[in-house]
């Protein structure tokens, strides 16, 4: 598929998470057939304050390129002027507005999904985005209870001059409790002539043959189903080109994940021992034993030691 003029080998993207979708973690999901992925969402104020924290969340590599940054903020000038910052150091493929994000942190700032009851606002920021940066831009929306006002808020982004917009399909409201619906994301298709893309709930083949026959839509986007689990890209590459699921042993391919994952981290130099903490959990979900390897992790403090743990468990499993 195309969006703007990059060519993608696919239509399966990685969708933007604060605090799981680093470099190394997108390389992990790039090697297993995401086509397209996204940085963390960046505070545009904090862009523009230079927070080295904050400018490290848009650091890539050539392998993974084509990549997406994702930027969140309110105001139309701040976020043109990070973004210029942004695209002069990393050359993203595209950068992408969040307006869908619910998390009260981001709520307070009045970004994210308080955006979607700002149409003009909405226009203002993607209007001025596009006219002042050479980067292609998109944005990535929660959906609103009224259909129709969803609809205005997607034709005011591509009318904005937007390449591609994506929509998960909870409101605000939702969070992440009950289900995403697809119908938004079908009827914006139909309305638009720039790429959708449809997210939400897209855990396996199964869901995500579903979610693209049902919608009509360009592409999907998969997030929570692929943290610690990053091979589902394959897994679900595969069941779209084949129509059946293939059989893997799941011990292994998570451990083996988590190790690489580590290496990862320390190879781009973002290693961080409450990070690995953190994804242990996720990437050994399922693993028999994956409470001991937790606890072993607590005490170690090296990468070795940390990678000496991850194998004995690889053996065990083996
Ligand atoms: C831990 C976590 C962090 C997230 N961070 C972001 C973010 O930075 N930007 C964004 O647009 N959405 C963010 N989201 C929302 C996801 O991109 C996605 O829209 C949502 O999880 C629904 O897709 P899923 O059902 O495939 O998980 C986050 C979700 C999770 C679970």
């Amino acid at each position: 598929m195309k969006i703007a003029n990059i060519s993608l080998p696919n239509n399966l993207f990685l969708a933007p998470m604060a605090n799981v979708t680093n470099l190394a973690f997108r390389m992990l999901c790039k090697k297993y057939g995401a086509s397209l992925t996204y940085s963390e969402m960046i505070s545009a104020d904090a862009v523009v304050r230079q927070g080295e924290k904050t400018m490290q969340r848009g650091m890539t590599c050539e392998d993974e390129r084509p990549f997406c940054i994702q930027i969140f903020g309110n105001s139309p000038e701040t976020i043109t002027e990070a973004a210029l910052i942004l695209e002069e150091i990393y050359k993203p493929a595209i950068i992408d507005v969040n307006m869908g994000c619910p998390a009260p942190l981001i709520v307070r700032q009045e970004c994210g999904s308080v955006l979607l009851n700002f149409p003009s606002l909405v226009y203002d920021i993607v209007n001025r985005l596009t006219d002042n940066i050479s980067t292609p831009v998109s944005a990535k929306i929660r959906v609103v209870d009224d259909m129709e006002k969803t609809l205005e808020i997607a034709r005011t982004i591509e009318d904005a001059g937007a390449c591609a917009i994506t929509v998960h399909g909870r409101t605000r409201e939702q969070m992440y409790s009950g289900t995403s619906s697809l119908k938004y994301a079908k009827a914006i298709k139909k309305e638009l002539s720039i790429p959708v893309i449809a997210n939400g709930d897209i855990k396996d083949g199964e869901s995500a043959k579903h979610a693209l026959q049902y919608t009509g839509c360009d592409g999907i986007m998969i997030g929570r189903a692929a943290i610690g689990h990053p091979y589902i890209f394959r897994q679900i590459s595969h069941y779209l080109e084949n129509g059946e699921s293939f059989e893997f042993d799941h011990c292994t391919q998570q451990v083996n994940d988590f190790m690489e994952y580590i290496v990862l981290l320390e190879k781009y130099g973002i290693f961080s021992l409450g990070d690995v903490k953190a994804q242990s959990k996720a990437f050994t979900k399922g693993v028999l034993g994956s409470r001991h390897i937790r606890e072993e992790l607590n005490d170690k403090k090296t990468i070795e030691s940390i990678i000496g743990v991850i194998s004995e468990m690889c053996a065990g499993t083996d």
